[in-house]
């Protein structure tokens, strides 16, 4: 068969990557490297990158962060099973009701794995609401140990929030009540209690969030939940010999990474779609590792959200780089295909992610629209002074915010609800070059006025909670709360938010 050989291939040419876990174009980070103290031979091991006669150890070495290292390389999906579609639940009288629960799942045939779920033995549903409604999220934790339950994205008041600080105790049981009150995104849900937070989402606590507003409503869009219109959760697991997940067995304090991938919780997942236009709504839910989205085949595609929004017009793009809690949504148009093509979603190491089944009998042609948002930066956001700066450093447990670790008794920043403040977040490179921190604020949907003092690349104009900071970047976010509480922001690699990569904010 066509597509086993094309497997094969990939897997032939599969490289074994070494080097900065987290940093996906390792040139770039030469810049910001401080070669000083290295020999010839370990510079020249570095600039040719020909790591294939090198042992982990020696890479260990090379790296000089043993942590740093463990970049195993993601391996192919082969397409045998298809892709699960999380259940799509609205508000019934206003009331969403979210169980935190563990089970069981079938992952691999005929294996039983210990997982945790949302309303559900793993992962968990996509909950739909529109701008303007007001509902209660009635969450309830049936798990043996006490979480939270936190809205990525989602513009609330802080003590809906669910942040460290708002625990609930096994059996506990808490009404979130808010009203939507932002424009139509794909955001997401988690846990987020201090210390368990990285192994309860690794389990499988994670879930979306769906916004509409009267505007994506309109717009000629694929927007059919399932049919033309499909949600990507990607994250990587290592599984035990007996397909059970040890989290503390393979626990990274730079992030914990695995070899397998699933999709909506899918093991060797294929999508079919239909011979037209489909929106792939991308959430890195990994706890640690990049993803760069590309085709095989070279085509290009459309973006036409960001974490927060619509874009204010489809961009073109060969790939996209996401880092962990970074959303994208990606228009492809499969009706150049047909059922003898061979079309897979790759990532930067030619890794098969997700393989496309293409049916020829589901055809719905639709012209996307041209114009999707309103996004602005205004001259006046773009003029206002840095107020807030955050210096993001360090490696492993050694990870900082500002010289500093979190301590929940300590507010780190005050801001008034309503007004807009610049925050400047530096990721100070260290000796041997740093890594990408995804940065991320709670409550809120932020702007990024500039990275590295330029306007921000037009896929990044538009709104984000998550933004991807390499070492040495320094980018300004025109940053405002709509409420007041206390909020948390933190490095998106779980592992760095748990060894204390984060602070507080309290909006007043
Ligand atoms: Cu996605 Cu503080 O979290
Ligand atoms: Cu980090």
């Amino acid at each position: 068969m066509k597509f086993n050989l094309f497997v094969t291939t990939l897997l032939a040419s599969s490289v074994i990557i070494a080097g900065c876990s987290a940093t996906s174009s390792e040139t770039d980070k030469h810049e910001t490297m401080d070669h000083s103290n290295m020999t010839d031979e370990e510079m020249a091991n570095r600039e040719g990158m020909d790591h294939s006669n090198m042992t982990d150890e020696e890479m260990d070495m090379e790296n000089g962060h043993a942590s740093h290292t463990n970049l195993v390389a993601l391996n192919n999906s082969t397409g045998e099973n298809e892709l699960a579609i999380p259940q799509l639940i609205e508000p019934k009288d206003g009331i969403v009701n979210i169980n935190a629960q563990q089970g069981t799942t079938e992952i691999f045939k005929g294996v039983q794995t210990q997982t945790f779920g949302y309303n559900g033995s793993f992962l968990g549903p996509v909950i739909r609401v529109n701008e303007g409604e007001t509902v209660i999220f009635r969450t309830k934790n049936e798990l043996a140990e006490s979480t939270t339950f936190h809205w990525h994205g989602v513009d609330i008041p802080g003590e809906g929030d669910g942040g460290p600080h708002q625990l609930l105790e096994p059996g506990e049981m808490k009404d979130v009540k808010f009203t939507v009150s932002q424009g139509a995104s794909t955001l997401w849900f988690h846990p987020h209690p201090v210390g368990a937070t990285a192994e309860q989402v690794y389990k499988g606590l994670a879930g979306l969030i769906y916004i509409e507003d009267n505007n994506s409503k309109n717009l000629e869009l694929p927007k059919e939940y399932g049919v033309n219109d499909f949600p990507l959760v990607f994250q990587d697991r290592e599984f035990t010999d007996e397909k059970q997940f040890d989290y503390q067995a393979v626990r990274n304090d730079d992030g914990t990474i695995g070899d397998t991938l699933l999709v909506n919780g899918t093991l060797n997942p294929k999508l079919t779609i239909g011979k037209e236009k489909v929106r792939l709504r991308l959430l890195n839910g990994a706890n640690a590792r990049n993803y760069t989205f590309k085709l095989n085949t070279g085509d290009k595609f459309q973006q036409v959200a960001t974490d927060g929004g619509l874009l204010n017009k489809p961009t073109e793009m060969s790939e996209i780089t996401l880092t962990p809690g970074e959303r994208a949504e990606i228009i492809v148009d499969f009706s150049k295909y047909d059922s003898e093509s061979e079309v897979v979603l790759l990532n930067e190491d030619d890794a098969i992610l997700l393989q496309f089944i293409i049916d020829e009998q589901k055809v719905n042609p639709i012209e996307i629209s041209k114009n999707l948002n309103d996004y602005v930066v205004t001259d006046e956001e773009k003029n206002l002074p840095v107020t807030k700066k955050l210096e993001l450093f360090g490696m492993g447990k050694m990870v900082y915010i500002n010289g500093k670790q979190f301590d929940m008794n300590r507010i780190d920043f005050s801001q008034k609800q309503g007004e807009t403040e610049i925050w400047e977040i530096y990721n100070k490179p260290d000796a041997m070059g740093g890594m990408i921190h995804p940065f991320h604020i709670h409550g809120t949907q932020f702007k990024v006025v500039s990275i590295d003092g330029n306007e921000p690349p037009v896929n990044l104009q538009g709104w984000k909670d998550t933004i991807s900071i390499e070492p040495g970047q320094a980018v300004k976010l025109a940053v405002k709360f709509n409420h007041k509480g206390i909020y948390m922001f933190h490095c998106h690699v779980l592992e760095h938010e748990e060894n204390g990569m984060m602070g507080q904010v309290e909006v007043i």
